[in-house]
């Protein structure tokens, strides 16, 4: 990774299990801190940092993206994969800006309209889950209103999507309705990532995730 050296301080705000984290510690000399509110994904990533022998590099903690502790201006870099949405990317951007050096950069995916006029279903999917859905020219006016100016940005392809989130969660699912056959909150469960999957597979030409670059202003 060009420009990032060993003393470049990561941020990497919703790791999960660390899919992304991962990659970027083995991409770059890095120090990474992840960061993620579900403890059992938090232990994972340690457990692996540990196998892998770059605890010295690579710390995670349980923390709330709402209330970070960190110092003003303690990262070069903050990445957030499918997370901001949790705070809204306005609010997450404006608040972790102090988190941010001079200079520092922010990498985030967003879920964004990829052409007008949706079907009705999938309108009212988003309009339901997700109401702060748009396109992605009223995204980019949207971060640079939060002090950022945009360094690159280009649509992550619809596998991305689908090999790493709605596959595997497809498999879960019908796996999920078997363990928990007489459970019916657990069949509206199912139920709801189902119908999340097949609005998907109906309409994943109408969105879909844009990556962004960005630079404090
Ligand atoms: C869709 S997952 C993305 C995980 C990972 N970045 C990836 O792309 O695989 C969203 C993550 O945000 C975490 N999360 C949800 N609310 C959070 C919060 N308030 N603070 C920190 N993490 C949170 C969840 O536990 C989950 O791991």
């Amino acid at each position: 990774m060009p420009g990032v050296g060993p003393r470049t301080r990561v941020l990497d705000i919703g790791c999960g299990t660390g899919a992304q984290t991962l990659v970027l510690a083995d991409s770059s000399p890095s120090r990474i801190v992840a960061v993620d509110n579900h403890p059992p994904f938090i232990d994972a990533l340690n457990r692996e940092a540990r196998r892998l022998g770059i605890t010295d590099r690579l710390e995670a903690r349980v923390a709330d993206m709402r209330s970070l502790d960190f110092a003003d201006g303690s990262f070069d870099l903050i990445w957030c994969e499918g997370a901001i949405y949790i705070m809204g990317v306005e609010a997450g951007l404006r608040d972790w800006r102090r988190l941010l050096r001079r200079n520092g950069h922010v990498a985030l995916t967003e879920v964004c309209w990829r052409k007008p006029a949706p079907p009705a279903e999938c309108a009212a999917f988003w309009k339901r889950e997700y109401p702060a859905i748009r396109d992605t020219s009223a995204l980019l006016e949207a971060v640079e209103g939060c002090g950022y100016e945009t360094v690159a940005h280009f649509p992550l392809p619809a596998s991305a999507w689908w090999d790493d989130f709605y596959r595997p969660l497809q498999d879960n699912v019908a796996a999920f309705r078997k363990r928990h056959r007489d459970a019916p909150d657990a069949q509206a469960l199912a139920d709801q990532c189902q119908h999340e999957i097949d609005i998907w597979r109906a309409c994943s030409d109408f969105y879909g995730y844009d990556f962004l670059v960005l630079r404090v202003r």
